[in-house]
């Protein structure tokens, strides 16, 4: 037994209690004696008295009163040993973070030999998820030690899912956003879905605006996708070897991207974005490449970077383990500052190989882009004979068939695609001008290559999803319902009187909780997260499923009907009263 139903109830009250503050508290034992020790976060006070040696960040959110010190050194000397040491997350995730690692080791060796830790998360005063870690000396980690069973009276399967995967997977998720980290709680583990519909391991259904992140504009398992899947998966999974399938996919994307005269395809949008840039350094012979502040281009090495303050800057890893050389490469400006790109190239122009950029932002949620801000790129990197590169990973085939560069009348010089292409499939894309694919091995001397590229099952389903959206009479169905999405978040929030900023291009787009207008990373950080988390729970529990961070973007599909957007704008009526 970890904790008993009495430690465990008060535990939560007291969470709950000091919310939106982080709670800490001590389970001591002697024998058979259990002493339960909430302790006391002076951490305002103490911020208040002297902000520079106790400043409030997020890594800083805890400072124990000292006579709790006190105590507990004193309950130790009576012969009582450190049993379960816990401390709540409000509005994030019940997880073992690198904070929590640091605090419990003194030098790399375990502060309280034996103890379990156990973390709580907190959202708009509703305990939301509880998990406990122990000490794997051997492997030097923190290891889930319960079952997804603490909260015996809140069984759920999704709970129980997620203890046995944190055991052999980190996190207990393949992609980091699914863990629920910056909402808090924790994730819901899916048994299938359907249209526009989700349901959980516990048979709880969703109405889905997250659709996979992007791919599934048809919504999920549409016949077509399925069918043409299974026809092809009868035939083989695949071959490594050419199909006539690709070269369908590869006429289809050529003739809707009059940009891309040729095409190669891969198996991610990382991939394509990370492929393209070597493009893009072997046809100009040049090493630098410029992203915006915010865009997301996939986890290759030279993409991980995040801009400075103020200014273009050399770039600093976003992950550790990217070399500091490497991420120097990578210079960052504000998303939709004409000046500051005009700036860096008039001082860097001739050593730049590409700017990559999406031209709808929607990685720091959805941020359109500014009056002429594309064409702009498009004249800048042409006068200092760069590339510009339009990754439209998610931008293609959604906010037009031909994508933004449709839609704004940019013709970049290489693009990468990937989510709508492969119909819910791994896939992605990158092409451009026939000069500069003329690099690519065979024909030239850039390398690029991949055992599962063009994965029959994955051109398969792509296929289908384009032949469903040629006659682009989608796309003002997708625009609709993303306009009714839009004045439902708009209507709520103006009910309640919260201040939310509707960014949609499409049928993609983001509430921002901040007044606005958000045109950049920078502003877009200015919305309030702990908000965000709380209308999120808000959400879930009406059963609409949202991208578990404000920094996302929804999207709809057109398997969603009025009536889901209906039932979407009145849960959120009913759930913003709760986000305030
Ligand atoms: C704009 C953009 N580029 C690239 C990627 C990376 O794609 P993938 O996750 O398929 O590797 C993403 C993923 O979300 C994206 O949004």
């Amino acid at each position: 037994m970890l904790i008993t139903a009495e430690e465990l109830a008060s535990i939560k009250r007291q969470a709950v209690a000091e919310y939106p503050n982080e709670c800490c508290g001590v389970i001591l034992v002697r024998g058979t004696e259990r002493r339960h020790m909430p302790c006391r976060n002076v951490q305002d006070q103490m911020h208040a008295r002297d902000p520079m040696t106790f400043p409030r960040t997020a890594r800083n959110a805890y400072y124990m009163d000292p006579l709790d010190a006190l105590r507990l050194n004193r309950l130790v000397d009576e012969g009582f040993a450190f049993a379960v040491i816990y401390h709540s997350h409000p509005n994030a995730g019940a997880y073992f973070s690198e904070t929590d690692r640091a605090q419990a080791l003194i030098k790399g060796e375990l502060a309280y030999p034996g103890a379990t830790y156990l973390v709580v998360s907190v959202v708009g005063r509703e305990v939301r998820a509880l998990a406990a870690y122990q000490w794997n000396a051997d492997r030097r980690v923190f290891e889930r030690a319960d079952d997804g069973d603490l909260d015996a009276k809140e069984p759920s399967a999704s709970r129980r899912l997620l203890a046995a995967a944190e055991r052999r997977i980190p996190g207990g998720v393949n992609s980091p956003v699914r863990a629920f980290r910056s909402v808090g709680g924790e994730p819901r583990f899916v048994a299938r879905a359907e249209g526009a519909r989700l349901w959980d391991e516990d048979g709880r259904a969703y109405i889905d605006f997250v659709g996979s992140w992007g791919p599934l504009v048809l919504g999920h398992a549409p016949r077509a996708v399925v069918d043409a899947v299974t026809t092809a998966a009868q035939r083989g999974t695949s071959y490594g070897a050419p199909t006539a399938a690709e070269g369908e996919l590869a006429a289809r994307i050529a003739a809707a991207y009059p940009s891309m005269e040729m095409v190669r395809l891969v198996s991610s949008g990382t991939e394509a974005a990370m492929s393209a840039i070597r493009v893009a350094r072997g046809a100009t012979g040049r090493d630098l490449l410029v992203k915006f502040d915010g865009c997301y281009h996939g986890h290759a090495d030279s993409l991980l970077v995040k801009a400075g303050s103020g200014g273009a800057t050399f770039g600093i890893p976003d992950s550790r383990g990217v070399p500091p050389a490497l991420a120097a490469l990578t210079l960052t400006l504000p998303f939709n500052d004409v000046g500051a790109v005009r700036d860096l190239f008039a001082a860097r122009g001739s050593d730049i190989a590409a700017l990559i950029v999406e031209p709808v932002a929607g990685n720091m949620g959805v941020v359109p882009p500014a009056p002429n801000f594309l064409a702009a790129l498009r004249e800048i990197t042409t006068q200092h004979g760069a590339l510009l590169i339009f990754d439209e990973v998610i931008t293609g085939f959604r906010v037009a068939y031909g994508g933004a560069q449709e839609l704004y009348g940019v013709r970049p010089d290489l693009t990468c695609l990937g989510k709508i292409i492969g119909g819910g499939l791994p896939v992605g894309a990158y092409g451009g001008g026939r000069d500069v694919m003329d690099q690519v091995a065979p024909l030239g001397a850039v390398y690029q290559a991949g055992t599962l590229s063009g994965n029959p099952l994955a051109v398969a389903a792509g296929l289908a999803t384009l032949k469903a959206l040629e006659d682009r009479k989608a796309y003002a169905r997708l625009d609709a319902l993303g306009a009714q999405l839009q004045r439902g978040l708009r209507d709520a929030a103006d009910k309640a009187g919260l201040p939310l900023t509707v960014n949609r291009v499409g049928s993609m787009l983001t509430g921002f909780f901040c007044a606005g207008p958000v045109r950049d990373y920078a502003e877009a950080k200015t919305a309030d997260t702990a908000r965000y988390a709380r209308f999120y729970h808000g959400m879930l529990d009406r059963g609409v499923y949202l991208a578990p961070s404000q920094f996302e973007a929804a999207f709809v599909s057109l398997a969603h009907t009025d009536d889901d957007l209906e039932h979407a704008a009145r849960a959120a009526a009913n759930a913003i009263g709760a986000a305030v």
